[in-house]
């Protein structure tokens, strides 16, 4: 049977108002675009704040440069569109001038999957704003590895054998194969370190297949400066054999902890969201994810469901708020604000830069230099004395 391919591809295009939506325009604009394309099975258009989300099926398979063309191509449009209407960081997303083949490096986040559709193809395609791709480690661990969140993972026959995890080093650019059960604990490892090692995918071990896929872009890391956070994406197939729909949806009831928020630069819960609310507002946040189910059938897409708006995700967006309150309360002082470490790749280093001169080394340390500037020119001047 013929594999389809499920592409989403993001960027940031610029924003309504400021850093917190999508215009409707702009929506509609990239709309008509991809329909007016023969390229494509089906495609949806949304958008999660201030991202605009091309999702698109087709015949062409994973990295196919006509389809990152032609998102490549749209995004173009709709940030021409964007800076007519002056819109906020018109085109900040899209780094690169021209088009070289496929979209990697260039600022759009890409997730894409080509499998066999499956009797019945249940997949929720998730979409966050003002945070970055390792937000998604702690679901994706809890949903493929851990029978508490997935009672799948030991009472279904067709899952017992669990989930192999591709996990990128973003800062290394290279990835590392985990199967778990067996490397749990290696996989815990790093994941639990969200900034530097990123879950790309998630495969079924027995039968082999992909079961999620998220976008791992780094923006700082491409264009060496700080462009804005990352928003991710994460395509998840369910059941039959893989977690439910319900297993799925349950590692978002907890609003975890992630980075971004304001100024890409604060820790903050992830909030899980209507559509009509996945517009970041308090404190440019806080960040937010939001949810489309959808039923392919021969590849098309159909009229997607609004998986987090339902009552049984009050208490969680209850507690992020909770969260959020309390975490504000810290102002500019860590662990609110992310560690030195961590802002090296925002705007901070800039300021700190210009406070350089205002230090004076202690008294101490004078003093050590000192002798060190002493001992050095005894030595300077016994070396001449055997001259
Ligand atoms: C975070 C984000 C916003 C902006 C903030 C300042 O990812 O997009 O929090 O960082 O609104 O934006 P500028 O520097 O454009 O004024
Ligand atoms: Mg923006
Ligand atoms: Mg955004």
């Amino acid at each position: 049977m013929k594999k389809i391919t499920l592409t989403l591809i993001k960027a940031d295009i610029g924003g309504y108002v400021g850093h917190s939506a999508s215009h409707p325009e702009i929506i509609a604009l990239a709309r008509e675009e991809l329909l007016r394309s023969n390229l494509l099975i089906d495609s949806y258009v949304t958008a999660c704040g201030d991202d605009l989300q091309l999702i698109m099926t087709h015949w062409e398979g994973v990295g196919n440069e006509d389809i990152h063309k032609l998102a490549w191509d749209v995004f173009l449009k709709c940030a021409e569109k964007a800076r007519e209407m002056k819109l906020y960081g018109a085109g900040q997303d899209l780094l690169k001038t021209s088009f070289s083949g496929n979209l990697r490096g260039m600022g759009p986040g890409v997730a894409e999957m080509s499998f066999e559709e499956r009797k019945s193809e249940p997949v929720l395609i998730f979409m966050a704003d003002k945070t970055e791709p390792g937000a998604w480690n702690l679901p994706l661990y809890k949903i493929f590895a851990d029978p508490f969140n997935t009672p799948g993972l030991i009472i279904d026959p067709k899952m017992h054998e669990g989930f192999a995890f591709e996990v990128l080093d973003v800062m290394e650019d290279k990835s590392a194969m985990l199967k778990c059960p067996e490397h749990l604990y290696d996989l815990l490892v790093l994941i639990g370190s969200p900034g530097r090692y990123v879950i790309k995918n998630v495969y079924k071990n027995k039968p082999k297949m992909i079961a999620a896929t998220s976008t791992t872009s780094r923006l700082s890391l491409i264009a060496g400066r700080y462009v804005g956070k990352d928003d991710p994406a994460l395509i998840v197939r369910a059941q039959h054999g893989l977690p439910a729909v319900g297993e799925i949806l349950e590692a978002f009831s907890f609003p975890h902890l992630v980075e971004g928020w304001m100024r890409g630069s604060h820790n903050g819960p992830l909030m899980p969201v209507r559509v009509k609310d996945a517009h970041p507002a308090r404190f440019d946040g806080p960040p937010r994810v939001m949810c489309l189910g959808f039923q392919i059938r021969n590849g098309k897409l159909g009229v997607p469901r609004d998986m987090f708006d339902d009552p049984s995700f009050d208490l969680a967006r209850q507690k992020a708020n909770e969260v959020a309150e309390f975490l504000r309360r810290h102002g500019p002082f860590e662990p609110h604000r992310l560690s030195s470490d961590v802002m090296e790749y925002t705007t901070l280093p800039q300021i700190l830069k210009e406070l350089e001169h205002k230090f004076k080394a202690s008294e101490h340390k004078r003093i050590k230099q000192k002798l060190k500037r002493l001992e050095l020119e005894k030595k300077v001047k016994k070396s001449h004395a055997f001259k």
